[in-house]
């Protein structure tokens, strides 16, 4: 059983993922709400996802994060401390942990070492929600820790494709390589036709009235604006890097990005009892 939650203010879906069977449950790619003008955080978004959990009396095995998202922050520790659950992401996470920690001149501290997940997944892993047998891609591209995970027919592939008429995610942050993201796309794509395909994120492409996130992975072979069959992968690395010379820089992404690498967690209080975010000038 797929739920799917949607965040018009990040247009990003949240999926909880259970086994009817057994009612054991996994959240993938949660949201805590956060207004940059005023600096304030809000669990709307998480509170709507744990009353779902609750009328539905599920179990959470696992709060999975497709990758360190730059367009959001991550609720996984607020539904962690509410729900249970270990909190799994890509082994690749200390690369990006490595690059940011040195772009938010990060003190010894941040240990960068993967440590602040309970899981670090390689590709090839499996492991169980409840009855459910779910397992591991590595499909890096976007971000160098992107994973799909593979539940059942269905596939959570983050941002990697968007919707067919949408296309692909951006390969332009540090880490992204275009060809990486063709390679893992193609990956993705030598699923069995009919597989479900679950999306991170829709932005409504020209002409589509409704917000959409589910497809196939027949329907991207078919219909993928950047990488239908027959692309190859140099007419996608061209398209790519074509297209993200033209994209800003994300609304988001530096108090996103260094509060994910964290696995979530908000930066400590300060001796006034005060979070602080740091925003680097002219370095991105
Ligand atoms: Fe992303």
């Amino acid at each position: 059983m797929v739920r799917a939650f949607f965040d018009e203010q990040t247009n990003t879906i949240s999926y909880v993922v259970s086994d009817p069977a057994t009612r054991h449950a996994a959240i993938i790619d949660s949201v805590l709400d956060f207004d940059q003008a005023s600096g304030r955080t809000a669990t709307t978004s998480a509170d709507a996802i744990m009353a779902y959990v609750e009328d539905e009396a599920l179990t959470i095995d696992w709060l999975l994060e497709t990758h360190a998202h730059a367009d959001h922050l991550s609720a996984a520790p607020y539904l962690q401390q509410k729900l249970g659950g270990k909190l799994g992401i890509g082994r690749a996470i200390t690369q990006v942990q490595d690059v940011f920690g040195q772009l938010l001149n990060a003190g010894a501290e941040f240990v960068r070492d993967g440590s602040e997940f309970d899981r670090l997944f390689d590709d090839g892993d499996q492991f169980e929600i409840g009855g459910l047998q779910a397992s591991v891609l590595h499909v890096p591209g976007h971000t160098p820790a992107d994973m799909a995970f593979v539940i059942g027919d269905s596939a959570f592939v983050g941002d990697t494709l968007f919707m067919p008429d949408f296309g692909t995610a951006r390969a332009d942050f540090p880490g992204g390589d275009a060809r990486q993201l063709f390679r893992s796309i193609r990956r993705l794509l030598s699923l069995p036709p009919q597989t479900r395909l679950f999306l991170c994120h829709d932005y409504k492409a020209p002409g589509r009235a409704d917000y959409e996130w589910e497809t196939t992975v027949i329907a991207q072979r078919e219909a993928n604006v950047h990488v239908h069959d027959g692309i190859d992968e140099d007419a996608f690395v061209a398209m790519r890097q074509a297209r993200d010379a033209t994209l800003a820089v994300p609304r988001l992404i530096l108090p996103s990005i260094q509060v994910n690498i964290r696995g979530g967690k908000l930066p400590a209080p300060e001796a006034n009892g005060i979070r602080y975010l740091r925003i680097p000038l002219d370095a991105l």
